[in-house]
């Protein structure tokens, strides 16, 4: 029993630093928009309102510690009225991929909207998600249905907004396709200046290759933040692209 936990555990510590190097390198000698020594300590206002609204973006279940990154790179311009948007708003249908019924007890579809609410608390904040349930409407928030794995649906989806985004999330469906297909259709309706973010990506490095030769092909200024994180050595990575 003990040897099998001794080997868990040197098997995730060599995983977790064959990964990290393997991002390193990939980060090594790139132009950064944003340097890691700057994240903000978890302890935030923005970690207090994710977590309020049980959002894992900060550290509710302890998954991820984004809001580290976030405060850091919002809180100089959380007073504008900026547009923004997030794809992947947290259906709690089981039979919706990515979905978050059993992430807390108390969770509630549209947590992160609601916390970005309050915290850009002069801005119109839009959102869209797969489920229809969930999309709603209230105050500065506005909701829209989508599949980010169809571009027809995106397109349409934009049709309505009309309205450019300083700041655009991708937290949906996890994966390399739905990811870049919502990137492809969504880019150009994001200011120049702004930040176009993906979530969760999976820090193998196949995939980490992949995302990479995609964003250098194409001619974008990105980056990919891996962020340590003691419970997570899985997906606590995201990609940052910002428009100039
Ligand atoms: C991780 S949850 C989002 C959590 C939420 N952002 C939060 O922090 O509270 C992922 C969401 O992606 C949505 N989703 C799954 N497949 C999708 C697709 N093809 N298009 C759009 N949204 C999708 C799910 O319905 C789910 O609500």
């Amino acid at each position: 029993m003990k040897f099998n936990s001794i080997s868990k555990n040197t098997n995730k510590f060599f995983r977790n630093l064959r990964y990290t190097l393997y991002i390193k390198y990939f980060l090594a000698n790139r132009k950064k928009i944003f340097d890691t020594k700057d994240l903000a300590q978890l302890d935030n206002p923005l970690t207090e309102l994710m977590n309020k609204f049980y959002s894992d973006k900060g550290d509710s279940n302890n998954t991820h510690n984004y809001t580290k990154l976030y405060d850091a790179l919002f809180s100089p311009i959380k007073e504008r009225q900026l547009n923004f948007f997030e794809v992947g708003l947290g259906s709690i249908d089981e039979n919706v991929a990515f979905h978050m019924k059993y992430s807390n007890k108390k969770y509630i579809p549209l947590a992160s909207l609601r916390a970005w609410r309050e915290y850009f608390h002069n801005s119109e904040i839009f959102g869209a998600d797969i489920d229809p349930k969930i999309i709603q409407n209230f105050d500065r928030v506005k909701t829209f249905q989508v599949d980010m794995m169809n571009k027809t649906s995106i397109l349409n989806m934009w049709s309505k907004i009309q309205k450019k985004m300083d700041i655009i999330i991708d937290d949906g469906f996890h994966s390399f396709e739905a990811n870049t297909i919502f990137f492809e259709n969504s880019f150009e309706n994001l200011n120049s200046a702004g930040y176009y973010i993906i979530e969760d990506i999976h820090r193998k490095p196949k995939n980490i290759k992949k995302f990479y030769n995609y964003f250098k092909k194409i001619k974008v200024q990105f980056q990919i933040i891996d962020l340590p994180h003691k419970n997570n050595i899985h997906d606590n990575c995201v990609i940052l692209i910002k428009k100039y």
